[in-house]
C-alpha cells in the first residue's frame, strides 16, 4: 500500500514536470532573469516542502505518538514559536529574498543599451519592429531575434487592448498597454530557440498569441538583421509569379506589406521574409507551404476570430501558387 502511495506520488510528481518540459519551460531557463526567478521559484519550493514534511511530522506525533513525546508538544512555547514566530521569520525572509530578484531587474533595464526593438501587441500577432543597420525602422512579425550575451531592452507597446509579453525561458512577463511604453530587458545565456506566450487575456484568439524567440550567436545576429531590412526576394520560378500576380490582384498588399513591392498594407503582419520564420499566425501553425494554403483558405477554422477573412474565392492552382509565393520569401 506504502509502496503503491509512492507510486503515484511519483507519478503525479513526473506528469506535472512534463507538462512544462522545452521551449516555453520557466524551468528550463536560459536568460539571466529567468536564472533568478528559477532559483527564486525552487528555494520556496524546497521551504515549503520542509515545512509540510515538518508540519506532517508534528500531526503524526501529536496523534500516534507515545504520551511521552505528546507532553512535549503540549508547550505554549510551540504555539508561539512555530504558529508566530517562525512563519513571520520565514515569510519575510523569502519576501526580501523576491524584492531583490524583482530590483536585480531594474539593474539590468539600467545597463541595457537604448531599447533598439519595439514589440507591438496586435490582436492576435505581434509586430517587431527593429532599428535597420542604417538606423531606419524595419517591420517584421511573430518572431523576435536577439544575440545571446548582452543585455537587449525591448519596448513594449499596444494599440488596441492589453496584452502581455511573456517568454518564461528568458525572463518574468511584462503587460502591453495602450498609451504606455515599457521596457524589458532580455540578457539571453546562450544561442536557443524559446516560445512565448501572451499572458493576459486580450480577447478571441488569445489562447493562439505566441511566438518565437530564436537567440543567435552574437557574430550572426548583424548579418541576420541586414538581410531582415532587405527587400523581398523577387519571384523566381513561374509558379512564384503566378503567386504574386495572385497576391497583388486580390488585394491582399492592402492589409499586408512585402517590402519591395507594391504590397504595403499595414493592417496585417509584415510578409517580406515570410519564409524564413518559424511559425505561421503567431505560431498557431508551423510555417510549409501546406499551412500557408490552408490559413488562407480556412483561418477561420485554425484561429477563430482572427481578423483576417477566409478566402475561399481562390481555385486550388491560385491557392498553391500564392503559397510557393509566400514560402520563398526567405
Ligand atoms: Cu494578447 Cu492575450
Amino acid at each position: 500500500m506504502k509502496n503503491l502511495a509512492a507510486r503515484l506520488l511519483l507519478l503525479a510528481m513526473v506528469m506535472a514536470t512534463s507538462g512544462c518540459a522545452g521551449v516555453q519551460s520557466a524551468l528550463m531557463p536560459s536568460g539571466e532573469e529567468a536564472i533568478e526567478v528559477d532559483l527564486l521559484f525552487w528555494t520556496i519550493t524546497g521551504i515549503s516542502a520542509l515545512i509540510t514534511g515538518l508540519v506532517v511530522v508534528l500531526v503524526a506525533v501529536a496523534m500516534y505518538g507515545t504520551p511521552r513525546w505528546r507532553a512535549r508538544l503540549d508547550r505554549d512555547w510551540i504555539v508561539w514559536g512555530g504558529g508566530i514566530v517562525f512563519p513571520v521569520v520565514v515569510l519575510t525572509g523569502v519576501f526580501i529574498y523576491g524584492l531583490i530578484v524583482l530590483r536585480s531587474g531594474d539593474v539590468r533595464v539600467r545597463e541595457a543599451e537604448a531599447p533598439g526593438i519595439t514589440v507591438v501587441g496586435k490582436r492576435w500577432w505581434w509586430e517587431v519592429v527593429y532599428t535597420g543597420p542604417d538606423g531606419e525602422p524595419v517591420t517584421t512579425a511573430n518572431e523576435l531575434r536577439i544575440p545571446a550575451g548582452r543585455p537587449i531592452a525591448i519596448r513594449l507597446e499596444s494599440d488596441n487592448v492589453i496584452h502581455s509579453f511573456w517568454v518564461p525561458r528568458l525572463a518574468g512577463k511584462l503587460d502591453m498597454i495602450p498609451g504606455r511604453s515599457n521596457v524589458l530587458t532580455l540578457q539571453a545565456t546562450e544561442p536557443g530557440l524559446s516560445r512565448g506566450q501572451c499572458a493576459e487575456y486580450c480577447g478571441g484568439a488569445h489562447a493562439l498569441m505566441a511566438f518565437y524567440v530564436e537567440v543567435l550567436p552574437e557574430e550572426e545576429y548583424d548579418d541576420w538583421l541586414a538581410h531582415e531590412a532587405s527587400d523581398a526576394r523577387p519571384p523566381e520560378s513561374e509558379q512564384e509569379i503566378r503567386g504574386q500576380e495572385v497576391f497583388m490582384r486580390n488585394g491582399c498588399g492592402a492589409c499586408h506589406s512585402i517590402r519591395g513591392t507594391e504590397a504595403n498594407g499595414v493592417i496585417g503582419p509584415d510578409l517580406t521574409h515570410l519564409g524564413s520564420r518559424h511559425s505561421l499566425a503567431a505560431a498557431a501553425l508551423p510555417n510549409s507551404k501546406a499551412a500557408i494554403a490552408a490559413w488562407i483558405f480556412e483561418n477561420q477554422h485554425i484561429k477563430p476570430e482572427n481578423l483576417m477573412p477566409e478566402y475561399r474565392i481562390f481555385e486550388p492552382e491560385e491557392l498553391n501558387a500564392v503559397a510557393a509565393y509566400l514560402e520563398s520569401l526567405e
